[in-house]
Formats: C-alpha cells, sequence, structure tokens
C-alpha cells in the first residue's frame, strides 16, 4: 500500500495530493495514510505535509527499489520485474532459489547490502550497506551450456558501457569478468549456471558494482586492489540511474549474442574495452600457470596467450595478472 501511495504522489508531478483524495482512491482511512507516509520518510522520501490541504513528494533516496528504477528503465524485459531486499546474504543465492520456481527472464535481485556476498573461486564480496549496486539478473538463454560463459563477456562490456554513458568513465575489462579503473578493481561479475545435459535451466548474472564505495569501506584485503565509481570520478552518482544503464546496455547484448548464437557482434568492441590484450601476463588456472603475452580474445571467448617458446594457447577460464597491474608479478 505504501508505494501505491509513493505512485499517487510520483504521479502528480510535484504537487500537493490531499490525503482525502489519497485514502478515497486507496480506500483507507486518512490515518492509514499519515501512517504509510511517515514509513515512507522512514525510508528517506522527502514528503512535506501542508496543513489543510495535503502531501507533496519533493525528494526521493537513491535506493534501487522497483518504483524507483522503473521510471529510468529503457529495457524489454530486464529489470521489469524486480525484488528489491533491504539486506541479504547473497542476491546471486537468493536468484538461485527463485528461479528454482517459475521466474519471469530478466527478473533481477537487488539487495541495498549483501551480508555474504560471493566472489568467484568462493572469494567474498565486500557489499556495503547503500554503497553500491549489488544486483543478480535471471535468464534462460537458448544456448548450449557451454556457450553460459560468453554471458560473462556480454554482462561486463554492458558495464562498461554504462559506466562511460553514465558516469563518463572509462574503464577497462580485465579478461574475463573484472571491470577496472585506475589499475583497481571496480565491479565484478560472478555467473553461475543450472543446466541438465544440453538444456539450461536457468543462468544468474551477478553483477557487484562498487559505486560510492570509500576507501575505508573496503577492508585490509582488497583495499589495495578495489576501488569505486566514486573514487575514480571523485563524484557521487546516482546508483539507480547506473543500475537501469548497465541493465539496457546488457539486454542489447543479450539479445545480439541469443539471436545470432555468437559474440562476434560484439566481440570487437570488448577487445578495445581489454585491460588485458597486448600485455605480458600471468593465468592461474585450476590445471596450470601459464606467463605469456595476451594476443587475442577468440570467438569463443577464449583468451589467446602466446608463450615464450612461441606456442600459443587458448585459455577457457583462470585468474589472470597483467605486469603493472596491481603490482601483480
Ligand atoms: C568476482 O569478481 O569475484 C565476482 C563478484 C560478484 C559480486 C556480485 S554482487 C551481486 C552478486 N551477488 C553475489 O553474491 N555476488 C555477485
Amino acid at each position: 500500500m505504501k508505494y501505491r501511495i509513493l505512485e499517487e504522489l510520483k504521479a502528480s508531478n510535484g504537487q500537493v495530493v490531499s490525503g482525502e483524495e489519497i485514502s478515497r482512491k486507496l480506500g483507507i482511512s486518512r490515518t492509514a495514510v499519515w501512517k504509510h507516509i511517515s514509513k515512507l520518510r522512514s525510508e528517506g522520501y522527502t514528503i512535506e505535509s501542508q496543513t489543510n490541504s495535503g502531501y507533496k513528494l519533493v525528494g526521493s533516496p537513491d535506493i534501487l527499489s522497483a518504483s524507483e528504477l522503473e521510471p529510468l528503465l529503457h529495457t524489454v524485459f530486464m529489470g521489469r520485474n524486480v525484488i528489491y531486499l533491504d539486506s541479504t546474504d547473497s542476491t546471486n543465492t537468493y536468484a538461485k532459489k527463485a528461479a528454482e520456481e517459475p521466474f519471469k527472464e530478466g527478473t533481477v535481485i537487488i539487495a541495498d547490502e549483501q551480508t555474504a556476498g560471493r566472489g568467484r573461486l568462493g572469494r567474498h564480496w565486500v557489499a556495503t550497506k547503500g554503497k553500491g549496486i549489488w544486483m543478480s539478473i535471471i535468464l534462460k538463454p537458448d544456448i548450449l551450456p557451454s556457450d553460459a560463459p560468453k554471458l560473462t563477456i556480454a554482462a561486463a562490456l554492458a558495464v562498461v558501457k554504462a559506466l562511460s554513458s553514465c558516469c563518463q568513465l572509462d574503464t577497462r575489462v580485465k579478461w574475463p569478468n573484472d571491470i577496472v579503473s585506475g589499475g583497481k578493481k571496480l565491479c565484478g561479475i560472478l555467473t553461475e549456471m543450472s543446466a541438465e545435459a544440453d538444456e539450461i535451466k536457468y543462468v544468474i548474472v551477478g553483477i557487484g558494482i562498487n559505486a560510492n564505495m570509500e576507501v575505508c569501506d573496503f577492508g585490509p584485503e582488497v583495499s589495495n586492489t578495489a576501488t569505486s565509481i566514486s573514487i575514480e570520478s571523485g563524484k557521487t552518482f546516482s546508483r539507480k540511474a547506473v543500475a537501469a544503464s548497465v541493465l539496457y546496455e546488457f539486454e542489447e547484448l543479450y539479445k545480439a549474442f541469443v539471436e545470432e548464437g555468437s559474440i562476434r557482434h560484439f566481440l570487437d568492441e570488448y577487445k578495445r574495452k581489454s585491460a588485458v590484450l597486448g600485455k605480458e601476463i600471468r593465468v592461474i588456472s585450476k590445471k596450470e600457470e601459464i606467463i605469456g603475452r595476451a594476443v587475442d580474445i577468440s570467438r569463443e571467448g577464449q583468451l589467446v596467450v602466446k608463450l615464450a617458446d612461441g606456442s600459443v594457447r587458448e585459455i577457457m577460464s583462470g585468474e589472470v595478472s597483467v605486469r603493472g597491474l596491481y603490482g601483480y608479478i
């Protein structure tokens, strides 16, 4: 009900709406209207009360709820169903449970805070309250399970494009899934899948963007290697505008990928935004450690590495370190 009241206030475009009118329209008492208005205020909405005339919405908080995100969306299906949580352990974990039930493709789980955010390789992901965009998108692409890692390529490029258009930030992708700026990590992507034989049941693309995190928010383990939009740009950006832009860019790339069954449409753009191509790198995978020069990214999304002996290897997955970046090697 409180969000119905919010809709009424928003629809009035900054004009006063009488408590009487809201109570009549929504079929609740004026006292109930007043209680819901108080709750909205406690969530950060600035609502002026005008004696004998009513309520006026004069400011909205930068939260990523459905009602705040929806007016900014330019998507067809991504983010059209939002589950917003004040706090959760991990939006990917929540999304996996949600995807076990019938779901709408493009459903997004967004939390203001994660208490047990998950990164790749079982690492912890710091997700401070109110400071980032912690979201997981539930998808059911008609592709082979073996092609699912290409979604990470699409999501990473989507974030780079959104940060450029929304925040004028020139970021790069450290293959396959880190978005870096100034040599530090600003965003990570965790793609998880459930599949049977050759059919995908669902894919969860979890995106964590350090939007307005400050150095002190990161904690000692990552404070030397992590950064945020606000640290890099010196400005605070609206999280909802950035999230809406990421969803738009991702939907465009996702559609192209699923329709074509290939990443070739945006592979060149991804390569131009690469933080690793042409660099001396070290890749640590489950099986081995490779040192060489990153020379290409294949149509399959693999990293092509030329070793010192002149041989060429195509890497499917692994942890890449770039000489000079993060002070590695
Ligand atoms: C990584 O770089 O290791 C991946 C980090 C992914 C973090 C995001 S935040 C939203 C979603 N929920 C999680 O628990 N993890 C992802």
